[in-house]
């Protein structure tokens, strides 16, 4: 092994967090939890009640802009700040923006002033970054780079099933999909957002969930319709995939398949008692992460049928937290610490588990 291989292998990864709110704390942890990252900051904007919740953990608080006052204001508040954005940007190698959607332009032009490596989410646009990842769609293709975008929730359980269905009939042809996103309205701890006493119709159709897949594969060709649902839950997918003539495969192919892939739940919701997103949802917190966090997708067994050569199915998507594992793989792809994503997807999910003692 080559002198800079056996370095890259030791190094601790110094990580930071702009954002620490839904997404923000989750991947702190499953960063926290990893033998070769460190939590080196933290920010928030204010001394809201998310700070406790660092200080608690550990974790340096900074604060998401430089200015003075904004600083002083956590002392004001008796949280010790470490400092502003710049402070935290000096000694970090990579930062992960969770910030809201729509600001990373800004943040952006700050990580490249400072020479570091950044990954966003899936609020923002593909065009941010002009990358964007998953762990199984491309990992590879990620290695290095100084930018990226990890999809958003959907997007990431699209690629979880989607993928390993591509690369089934690879050779003999092309899947073209339809999914239709029922969307949760709000997260948990959103009181924001709605529809609470409606079926609201994404009046943008194609809407943008199925398509953005194309960022990480454009080998599916996909599009999608969606509808926000009153439920803060999960999200679900009702996916039709028109396989190519020839394909060779069965139900049950299909679904050893998925049994076998890494992140998908494959469960018979029947059998199990386990027939929508609440007893879903139910498992997850018997599965013991924190917030009850799923971070897979789950797929009913006996709602997968393929007929011919339509394959359908449903899956649910636990949207604060199948992304949080895809950050941590993004940022060993980004370091070029594991090039291999089915191996960081291990390291980094044993890691998890062994950190919630599950
Ligand atoms: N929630 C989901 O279900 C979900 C799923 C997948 C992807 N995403 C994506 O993940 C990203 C974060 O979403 P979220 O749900 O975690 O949002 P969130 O809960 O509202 O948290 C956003 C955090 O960003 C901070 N912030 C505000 N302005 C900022 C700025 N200019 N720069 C840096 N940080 C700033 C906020 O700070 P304060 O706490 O101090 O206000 C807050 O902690 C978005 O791109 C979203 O689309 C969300």
């Amino acid at each position: 092994m080559a002198f800079s291989e056996v370095y890259l292998n030791q190094m601790t990864i110094k990580v930071a967090i702009n954002g620490f709110g839904t997404i923000g704390k989750r991947v702190a942890d499953a960063v926290d939890a990893q033998e070769d990252m460190e939590i080196v900051g933290v920010t928030k904007t204010s001394p809201s009640f998310g700070c406790q919740l660092a200080v608690r953990k550990g974790y340096p608080l900074y604060c998401t802009f430089d200015e003075e006052d904004k600083i002083a204001a956590f002392a004001g508040a008796g949280y010790v700040c470490k400092g502003g954005l710049s402070e935290l940007l000096s000694i970090c190698d990579v930062i992960v923006d969770c910030s809201p959607g729509k600001v990373g332009a800004e943040n952006l032009e700050k990580y490249q002033n400072a020479g570091v490596k950044s990954i966003f989410q899936g609020g923002e646009k593909h065009a941010l970054t002009g990358k964007s990842y998953t762990s199984s769609a491309n990992h590879i293709e990620n290695l290095g780079v100084n930018c990226t975008r990890v999809v958003s929730c959907n997007t990431t359980g699209l690629s979880r099933t989607l993928v390993p269905i591509y690369e089934l009939v690879q050779g003999k042809g092309s899947i073209s999909v339809n999914s239709v996103m029922i969307r949760r309205a709000a997260d948990p701890g959103d009181s924001s957002k709605g529809p609470i006493n409606a079926i609201k119709p994404v009046l943008k159709v194609p809407s943008h969930h199925g398509p953005d897949l194309m960022t990480v594969k454009p080998e599916i060709d996909i599009t999608s319709l969606a509808v926000a649902v009153p439920t803060t839950i999960m999200h679900l997918h009702a996916i039709t995939v028109n396989l190519p003539l020839g394909h060779g495969l069965s139900t049950e192919k299909v679904l050893e398949t998925w049994k076998n892939t890494q992140r998908v739940i494959v469960m018979n919701g029947t059998k199990n008692k386990i027939t929508s997103t609440a007893e879903v949802m139910e498992l997850a917190r018997d599965i013991g992460r924190k917030w009850g966090d799923l971070h897979e997708i789950f797929v009913w067994e006996d709602g997968v049928s393929l007929q011919d050569n339509t394959l359908y199915y449903f899956q649910a998507i636990h949207q604060e937290s199948d992304v949080i594992p895809e950050n941590v793989d993004a940022i060993r792809a980004m370091m070029e610490t594991e090039t291999d994503w089915k191996a960081s997807v291990e390291k980094t999910d044993r890691a998890i588990s062994a950190y919630y003692g599950i």
